[in-house]
């Protein structure tokens, strides 16, 4: 068993999506091991998705994790950071399957619904961010 840091972002708290979404990683064999309503101030974004920090979206990638409350979890389950990420599907929506949860909800990539972290270091680091 390990565990994954996954957090709807605001555009999906804002369409009402949270209880969909942990639907999923339910049925799918998570546990919830925490979990919480937060709103991210600019620092925590910054650290976050520091390793963005020279990309030409870096700014508005701030702005709209800031923009409102996320629901931020951190899910436990056979590997957890892999099997997550599939529920999730590609980064940019046009490219993630059906089925997923960015495929099935979103159709932008400025606006993907949901974060999980992409290794178990990054999974500790975010977890630590934002549950420390
Ligand atoms: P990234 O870590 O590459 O994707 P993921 O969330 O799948 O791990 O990028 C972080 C977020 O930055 C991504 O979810 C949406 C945003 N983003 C953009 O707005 N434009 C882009 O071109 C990319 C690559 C990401
Ligand atoms: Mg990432």
């Amino acid at each position: 068993m390990s565990r994954t840091f996954v957090m709807i972002k605001p555009d999906g708290v804002k369409r009402n999506l949270i209880g969909e979404i942990v639907a999923r990683f339910e049925r799918k064999g998570f546990k919830i091991e925490a979990a919480k309503l937060m709103q991210i101030d600019r620092s925590l974004a910054e650290r976050h998705y520091a390793e963005h920090k020279e990309r030409p979206f870096f700014g508005d990638l701030v702005n709209f994790i800031t923009s409102g409350p996320v629901f931020a979890m951190v899910l436990e389950g056979n590997d957890a950071v892999q099997n997550a990420r599939s529920l999730i599907g590609k980064t940019n929506p046009t490219e993630a399957a059906p089925g997923t949860i960015r495929g099935d909800y979103a159709t932008e990539v400025s606006s993907n619904i949901i974060h999980g972290s992409d290794s178990d270091e990054s999974a500790a680091r975010e977890i630590k961010l934002f549950f420390e």
